[in-house]
């Protein structure tokens, strides 16, 4: 009895425990969601570690081949909200100012999760991976601003 107590808790618990993986939480600050968001979705801070934030708002004036520069007080406003709001940088493995991620579409786990899901139509209607809840049909706009990036 007990343990079909346990294995029914399981899986009951599943689908919380599969949206927690991936929900990135919604961003509240209407400065970040505006100017990060003009050009492609809004990404979530904690899509990325802090280090990897500093360095994108570092070079924001050759931005992926764009000029992304804006102000210098709302490119710290900005930084800041990133750096409270991202992950913490891994102290244990070895990434420097040369090394450090930039792209969130090249992470391991974004591969591993995008393997053979997303055909060539999907990106040419979104434009570009980095927008995926751009009418691609994978990810919705709705779900993309709550940081809801489940199938
Ligand atoms: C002027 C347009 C523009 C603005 C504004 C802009 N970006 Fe971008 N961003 C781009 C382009 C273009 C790419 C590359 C897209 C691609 O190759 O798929 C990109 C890519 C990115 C990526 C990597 C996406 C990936 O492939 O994983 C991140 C992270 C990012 N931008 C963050 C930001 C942040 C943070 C801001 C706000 C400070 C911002 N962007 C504002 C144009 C912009």
């Amino acid at each position: 009895m007990k343990k079909i107590l346990i294995i029914a808790t399981l899986i009951a618990l599943q689908p919380g425990l599969a949206l927690a993986g991936k929900n990135y939480g919604r961003i509240n600050d209407e400065v970040v969601r505006n100017e990060c968001g003009a050009c492609h979705l809004a990404f979530q801070p904690r899509l990325l570690r802090s280090n990897s934030w500093e360095k994108i708002m570092a070079g924001l004036d050759d931005h992926f081949g764009e000029d992304a520069s804006l102000d210098p007080e709302v490119t710290s406003y900005i930084a800041d909200y990133f750096a409270k709001k991202s992950r913490k940088s891994s102290s244990r493995r070895r990434v420097t100012w040369e090394n450090v991620p930039i792209r969130i579409t090249k992470l391991r786990w974004f591969l591993k999760e995008h393997r053979g899901e997303v055909s060539r139509a999907a990106i040419k209607k979104a434009g570009t991976m980095a927008n995926c809840g751009a009418g691609s049909g994978c990810h919705s706009a709705k779900d993309v601003a709550r940081g809801y990036y489940d199938d």
